[in-house]
């Protein structure tokens, strides 16, 4: 079986690849240190596939951790590095940690990497690199603008890392996957967001809000210069996304049509007012979700989605599920976690 280190595999987004991984006969190694992420998304990886993945707790900057994992784990095709800290805000209100803990860990991975001749990794960036697109769609040529927030900042920061490194080693293939907005949860309800504090993000406070841990949502600002009002978004189901890591890895294994260093958007090309989704939310559920407009989000970007055909057309990956799947997945996932029936 081919070997896929995961880091941060115990995430929102690393569990949900690493389903997709098993169901395409990839053994994933996952290494987690439950900073943001919770030991039960291990569980739920197992009665998904019905496979015990290969685990190791422990931080990605942590030199001898990594080192003893790739020892004892011979054979390791590629890296899929999600091991980050994501939070928006957290990033304005905590630089130093998001630099500490973002930069340093892909650093560590990659020298481990080097050290035990390791030459394929593919990297969880985001969206957040291009900043306020002047043009939309936006397409992995889209010059990057000021990161808005630390978080976006070591997004960038870390891309260039990995392309300088590619350049410097001829035999380092590198995919950075830009996501716009994941959203949802696995269709079985095992696997799904979970937020450790407040959600920053959009959709785990409307499932929370349904579920009635929190009072209302507030939709933040409906005086942008979009139809509605509220911020466009390209809300793509997690399924999708975890899918497209498979993708990238298989071509990156068995193909040679990609270059040293590639980008890819993974989006769903369709922008979504957070009017319309959270109108798709209630149609979709049937609740009543309480929520009041509120004044902007500083650092919000007002609009972007993606073009999505590079993926499709050197992938051979393209989006099958809907914003509305999602939702519905989303709201199954908390009423799971929340112990509520019907
Ligand atoms: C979406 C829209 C908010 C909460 C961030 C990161 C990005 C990626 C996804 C990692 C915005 C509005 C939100 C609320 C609201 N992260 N909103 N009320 O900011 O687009 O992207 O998360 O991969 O890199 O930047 O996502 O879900 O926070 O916000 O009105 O309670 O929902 O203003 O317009 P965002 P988000």
């Amino acid at each position: 079986m081919k070997k896929v280190l995961v880091t941060g595999g115990a995430g929102y987004i690393g569990a949900h690849t690493a389903v997709e991984l098993i169901a395409q006969g990839f053994e994933p190694i996952i290494i987690d240190n439950f900073s943001k992420s919770d030991r039960s998304l291990l569980a739920g990886i197992e009665k998904i596939t019905d496979k015990t993945a290969t685990f190791y707790e422990g931080d990605c900057a942590d030199e001898k951790f990594i080192q003893m994992v790739f020892e004892k784990e011979k054979g390791i095709k590629c890296v899929m590095h999600f091991a980050a800290f994501k939070a928006v805000g957290e990033s304005v209100r905590q630089p130093l940690m998001y630099y500490q803990n973002n930069i340093n860990s892909l650093l560590t991975v990659l020298e481990a990497m080097n050290k035990n001749e390791v030459k394929n990794i593919i990297f969880s960036s985001s969206c957040t690199v291009y900043g306020e697109p002047d043009s939309i769609p936006v397409d992995e040529s889209t010059p990057f603008k000021k990161a808005e927030s630390p978080y976006g900042a070591t997004k960038q920061m870390c891309e260039r890392i990995l392309e300088d490194q590619s350049m410097a080693d001829n035999n380092l293939r590198v995919i950075s996957l830009r996501y716009f907005n994941p959203i949802g949860a696995h269709p079985t309800s095992m696997l799904g967001e979970l937020p450790l504090d407040v959600p920053g993000n959009l959709v785990p406070y409307i499932t929370q809000t349904a579920a009635g841990i929190r009072k209302k949502l507030t939709v933040f600002g409906s005086d942008y210069n979009t139809p509605d009002g509220s911020c466009v978004r390209d809300y793509i189901h997690i399924v999708d996304l975890a899918q497209a890591h498979v993708a990238a890895l298989s071509k990156m294994i068995d193909s040679i049509d990609l270059k040293s260093y590639e980008v890819f958007n993974l989006g769903t090309g369709l922008g979504v007012s957070v009017l319309e989704l959270v109108n798709e939310f209630i149609k979709v559920t049937g609740i009543q979700l309480p929520f009041e407009i509120g004044a902007r989000r500083s650092g919000d970007v007002e609009k972007t989605y993606a073009n999505p055909a590079k993926a499709f057309e050197k992938l051979g990956w393209k989006t099958k599920l809907t914003y509305s799947n999602a939702l519905l997945d989303a709201w199954n996932w908390q009423k799971k976690i929340s112990k509520i029936n019907g």
